[in-house]
């Protein structure tokens, strides 16, 4: 062996150095420690091991595949199925559930509040306003002035079948045009505009004390029908209260005037065919405790009267008032 090749031995440790040095440090060839060795063999094997049981290699296309078929793709699909099993799970046990049963159980109530409240969002609010808060001519849901009624099932019945909507079993009702179809002349309707103002208590543009008897006569004659004896309205036919300070439409003398003379008749959508009978209900339900929800007996069955109403206002809906 030549001489350069021969290792010093350390004075100190008595171990052989590398004959590395620097700057008068030399290392010494201690032995690897035996626990390092065996993580590190560990490590091959399992390295080994995972190439063949797990995509591992790159290679044109993709990669190898392993031996299991594992990809990232099928963990998704899986954890999918699972949460879509646990979502039918309470869809199921929603979709059985009376509003009685929704109402009084914390598990569904949540659920349908959270279904309602998104559901709200991207079909309802572009009409009623993102709080429900509505605008001219689009209804506010949170008070508790109703037009078609505020129980749980006349909610779900405007919801589900529209107002004025194309669908068959929809809410329906029109008041006439007064002024444009000539069933009142102009001095009526003034006349007729100012009772109305003065039933909610606001007082005619002018100031001065008005003379109320023609209003009242065309009032009990062509509009009480619809709105009640003392304009307090009536549900049946979706008529507002008139002697209330909320206005659909505004409350404004030219607003009424124009009402009166033209009709407004709002159009409601039916949802029947673009949402499914559980939004349907979650809605329902967000919809009611928005503030004005009233009481009832929860029971769905209480529709088919509902349905029977509808079309008992259809039938008694008076065409003109005036002959
Ligand atoms: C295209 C506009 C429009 C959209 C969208 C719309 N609505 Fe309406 N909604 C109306 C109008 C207009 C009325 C009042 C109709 C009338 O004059 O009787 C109304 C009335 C209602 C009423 C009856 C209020 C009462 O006082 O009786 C409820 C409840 C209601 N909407 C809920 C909803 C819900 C829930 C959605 C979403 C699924 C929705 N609306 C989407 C226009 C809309
Ligand atoms: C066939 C039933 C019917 C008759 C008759 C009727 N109305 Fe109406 N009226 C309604 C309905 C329904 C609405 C609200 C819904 C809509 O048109 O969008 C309404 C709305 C109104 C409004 C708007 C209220 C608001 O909150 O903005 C006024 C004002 C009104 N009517 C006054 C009258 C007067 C005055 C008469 C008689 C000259 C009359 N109505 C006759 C059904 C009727």
């Amino acid at each position: 062996m030549a001489d350069k090749d021969k290792k010093e031995i350390d004075k100190i440790s008595g171990v052989e150095t590398t004959g590395h040095e620097w700057d008068g440090l030399k290392e010494l060839n201690n032995p690897l420690p035996r626990w390092w060795v065996w993580v590190w063999l560990v490590c091959i094997l399992w390295a080994v091991w995972y190439w063949v049981l797990y995509p591992a290699w790159p290679v044109p296309g993709g990669a190898t595949e392993g031996t299991k078929g594992y990809t990232q793709f099928k963990e998704l699909a899986q954890s999918q199925k699972e949460i879509l099993a646990r979502q039918q799970e309470y869809l199921d046990k929603f979709e059985n559930a009376s509003f009685d049963q929704i109402m009084n159980d914390q598990e569904l109530y949540a659920f349908a509040m959270a279904g309602g409240a998104s559901a709200f969002k991207d079909n309802c609010a572009t009409c009623h306003g993102s709080g429900a808060e509505g605008s001219k001519g689009y209804p506010n849901l949170n008070d508790d002035d109703w037009l078609w009624g505020g129980k749980l099932s006349d909610i779900y019945y405007t919801i589900k079948y529209g107002i004025r909507s194309v669908d068959e079993q929809t809410r329906i009702s029109q008041m006439p045009a007064f002024g444009k179809d000539g069933f009142l002349d102009r001095k009526e309707i003034d006349a007729v505009v100012s009772y109305v103002l003065a039933l909610s208590g606001s007082v005619g543009d002018h100031g001065e004390v008005e003379d109320y008897s023609l209003g009242k006569k065309v009032f009990a004659q062509n509009c009480a029908t619809c709105h009640g004896d003392n304009g307090q309205g009536n549900r049946e036919f979706g008529a507002p209260n008139l002697s209330d300070k909320i206005w659909l439409y505004g409350g404004k003398r030219e607003d009424i005037f124009y009402t009166v003379y033209n009709s407004r008749a709002g159009v409601m959508p039916t949802w029947k065919n673009r949402l499914d009978e559980n939004t349907i209900k979650e809605l329902a339900v967000y919809v009611h405790q928005l503030g004005g929800g009233e009481d009832e007996n929860y029971d769905m069955s209480s529709q088919v009267d509902k349905e029977k109403v509808a079309d008992d206002a259809k039938q008694e809906q008076p065409q003109s008032t005036k002959e």
